[in-house]
């Protein structure tokens, strides 16, 4: 079975090529490079003692797309290409639409063109928009409340008609939670450029001494301790969700969604306890506002992908925190 994975060389692409590989996957990668270096693929490949093809191109390109297909005969495609930046895409939201709408189109045309009908797609739970309850089940309302959330909830939109129009196609929306940590080995982690707007990598930050203390964005949330509670999970049991929807997908399921979450939220001030616990630092913070957009709470009901996939999460937040320390450490300048 071949796969094609855009976005291959991020942060949950490294770790999921990882992953199929050492499922005996064959893996062809297509990444632009915009968010990411090619030594994560170096190190995917040290890892797995296995080989991948990989294609620096971009899916705004479709010739660059159809070059790929021409070559490999494609079983399946996991979609992680995207611009991800939540802030980013308010000051610039034209490019988030252009790279993420418009290199889907691109793909989804190709693949038609080819009669490559299964895809993953990530999306995010950005896409329950601020929920009426927790935690958050598949068939709650979606809204969105960003540039960046739009394209995702467009892109799941899109997704639907295809499915609609041509019942041939699988596809499998995975929403994914707040993923963190890193592989066992620290060969491969999340290598933001610039200054994290993420807290995890942020916290990171500032245990290694790059940045002096964390902006807790407001303690005067509903929520036990007042800070913002989320769903962290582990990148590598999120990587095992897309292991365990493949073989799904190769049933002709038609549309699938599946919340990849671990079911229990964390807060700030737990994370900071947490990689605190890790890195034996002590990590300065400061209470300051909170930060537009942002929600008091949000967590995952994941029994639906335990109960169709089954897949659940194995890995706790002392894992978390270990594992996003000993990359950071390892690799103080993440692959640079
Ligand atoms: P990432 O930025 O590390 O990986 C995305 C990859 O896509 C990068 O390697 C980038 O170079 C590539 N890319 C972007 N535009 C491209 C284009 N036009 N053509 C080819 N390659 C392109 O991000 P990630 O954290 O690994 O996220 C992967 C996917 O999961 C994204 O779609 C993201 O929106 C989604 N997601 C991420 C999170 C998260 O917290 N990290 C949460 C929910 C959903
Ligand atoms: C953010 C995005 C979301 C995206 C996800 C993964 C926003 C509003 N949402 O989610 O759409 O899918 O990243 O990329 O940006 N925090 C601090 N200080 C910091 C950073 C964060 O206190 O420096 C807090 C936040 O207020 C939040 C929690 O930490 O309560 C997690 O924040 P973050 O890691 O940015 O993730 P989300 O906001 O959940």
């Amino acid at each position: 079975m071949k796969i094609l994975v855009t976005g291959g060389a991020g942060y949950i692409g490294s770790h999921t090529c990882v992953e199929l590989l050492n499922e005996n996957y064959d893996i062809v990668v297509l990444d632009n490079l915009s968010n990411s270096s090619k030594e994560s693929l170096n190190r995917v490949k040290n890892i797995t003692k296995k080989s991948l093809d990989f294609y620096k191109a971009d899916l705004l390109d479709k010739k660059q797309i159809i070059a790929v297909f021409s070559e490999h005969k494609i079983d399946a495609v996991i979609h992680f290409a995207g611009l991800k930046a939540v802030g980013e895409s308010v000051s610039i939201p034209l490019r988030y639409f252009h790279n993420n709408i418009t290199g889907t189109l691109n793909l989804l045309a190709v693949m038609d063109e080819f009669n490559v009908k299964n895809i993953v797609f990530s999306s995010s739970a950005t896409v329950y928009g601020d929920p009426a309850s927790l935690p958050i089940k598949e068939d709650f309302p979606l809204s969105a409340t960003n540039p960046y959330g739009r394209t995702k909830l467009m892109i799941e939109e899109i997704l639907q008609d295809v499915y609609i129009s041509d019942k041939n196609w699988n596809i499998a929306l995975l929403r994914y939670f707040n993923p963190v940590g890193a592989h066992k080995s620290g060969e491969i982690g999340e290598d933001p450029f610039g200054i994290p707007n993420n807290l995890m990598p942020y916290i990171s930050q500032v245990a290694i001494g790059h940045l002096p203390w964390l902006s807790v964005f407001g303690n005067d949330y509903n929520t036990p301790d007042g800070t913002g509670v989320r769903d962290y999970i582990h990148v590598v049991d999120l990587a095992l969700g897309h292991i365990k929807t493949l073989p799904k997908l190769f049933t002709n399921p038609g549309l699938l969604i599946y919340n990849l979450g671990t079911g229990s939220g964390y807060s700030v001030l737990e994370m900071i306890k947490g990689l605190e616990a890790a890195s034996n630092k002590k990590i300065p913070y400061k209470i300051v506002d909170r930060r537009p957009g942002d929600i008091d709470a949000c967590f995952a009901d994941p029994a639906k992908a335990k109960e169709e996939l089954g897949w659940e999460t194995k890995k706790t937040l002392t894992d978390m925190c270990k594992d996003a320390w000993n990359w950071q450490k390892k690799n103080p300048k993440g692959y640079r």
